[in-house]
């Protein structure tokens, strides 16, 4: 291999993307960019870049908006707990640090929601610190090209990796680097059917020259998935006169502070018949009288460690109940608070 860094900051030149925030070197936009496309396509992030910056130029301006209100922007895009860590941290930031942003790894470490590689995404692309990010793309490009036949998830496999990109990196343009290696890999260098024979690293890549481009990168075995049952209870959802619940969720978990209606959550899928004899449904309608109008299809969403079933139940019911932490709602209103994607999707099929 002649000099990696060379030739991949080479090709960055030629077929780097443009994008909005490898226009500037403010720390907070890169760190907002970088959250974002943790878990996002670059497509489907870029307009939550766009609207994020408008709303919020800086971290200031961020910490001073209500949690609800950031949630709100964040909608759609899933993995809310990003939103809430970044939120957070805007206000850790603006408020103890008296406006300075950490400008080095290790101090970038220490916040909530940024992790190794979002400090060393940072703290090489707005502050020239030689560290090497590692995801997903510059693995499958270090394990073919290399040959490393460890698994990133194991210790031993993690150390290699980082310990590989930090040996390559450009020490002058450690932002630029990380950023050619990500784009090669996920422009170039892809998962399935790679145009090998007309990469530039054709000659040196291991993976080429033994035939074992679809064999790396080595996979762990797949995790569990946990499946879960969301029965939503949606009153009076034909009735315009009426109000319907909702709930804030609390529970710490993927969805918590979104809105949601009153939920039965349950190990297996319920029918109707077996759900009005579920004590937590009976303790909601206790004293009333209820018919249901319409249940939803199923609504499936697939998450990296669990998938959910929803069926929304559309009742008529006789009052609302009092219960404590639900909110009376009119239908017109829902659209003011922060909800899950999915009923997002059930509001839009039941409008
Ligand atoms: N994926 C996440 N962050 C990225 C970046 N800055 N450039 C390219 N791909 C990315």
């Amino acid at each position: 291999m002649k000099d990696f860094g060379r030739e991949i900051l080479a090709w960055y030149e030629i077929h780097g993307r443009d994008l909005p925030w490898r226009k500037t070197t403010d720390p907070y936009k890169i760190w907002l960019s970088e959250i974002i496309l943790q878990q996002t396509r670059i497509k489907q992030g870029l307009s939550y870049y766009h609207n994020f910056t408008e709303k919020y130029p800086d971290v200031s301006s961020l910490a001073r908006a209500p949690e609800e209100e950031v949630l709100k922007c964040w909608q759609g895009l899933g993995y809310y707990t990003r939103a809430r860590n970044l939120h957070h941290t805007a206000r850790i930031i603006a408020n103890d640090q008296q406006y300075t942003f950490p400008d080095n790894y290790k101090d970038l470490l220490n916040l909530k929601g940024i992790g190794e590689y979002t400090a060393a995404a940072i703290a090489s692309i707005a502050f020239d610190e030689p560290r090497a990010v590692v995801d997903g793309n510059v693995i499958r490009v270090l394990s073919r090209i290399f040959g490393i036949k460890k698994s990133f998830d194991k210790p031993e496999g993690k150390k290699i990796f980082i310990s590989k990109a930090n040996d390559l990196i450009s020490k002058k343009e450690p932002g630029k680097f990380n950023q050619a290696i990500m784009d090669f890999g996920s422009i170039y260098c892809v998962p399935a059917n790679p145009d090998c024979n007309h990469c530039i690293f054709k000659n040196d890549c291991y993976a080429f020259r033994n035939d074992q481009v679809d064999k790396l990168p080595v996979r762990s075995p797949k995790i569990k998935i946990r499946k879960r049952y969301f029965h939503y209870l949606v009153f009076n959802w034909n009735d315009p006169e009426q109000k319907t619940l909702l709930k804030k969720r609390n529970e710490r978990d993927i969805w918590m502070n979104l809105y949601d209606f009153p939920l039965i959550e349950t190990e297996n899928t319920m029918k109707w018949k077996d759900l009005i004899t579920h004590p937590e449904f009976k303790k909601l309608t206790k004293g009333l009288i209820f018919n249901l109008r319409q249940s939803s299809p199923l609504y499936k969403h697939q998450l990296t460690h669990q998938q959910i079933h929803a069926r929304f139940f559309m009742l008529d019911i006789t009052a609302l109940p009092n219960r404590k932490n639900y909110h009376k709602t009119k239908k017109s209103d829902i659209s003011k608070y922060p909800v899950s994607r999915m009923i997002e999707k059930f509001l839009q099929d039941y409008p």
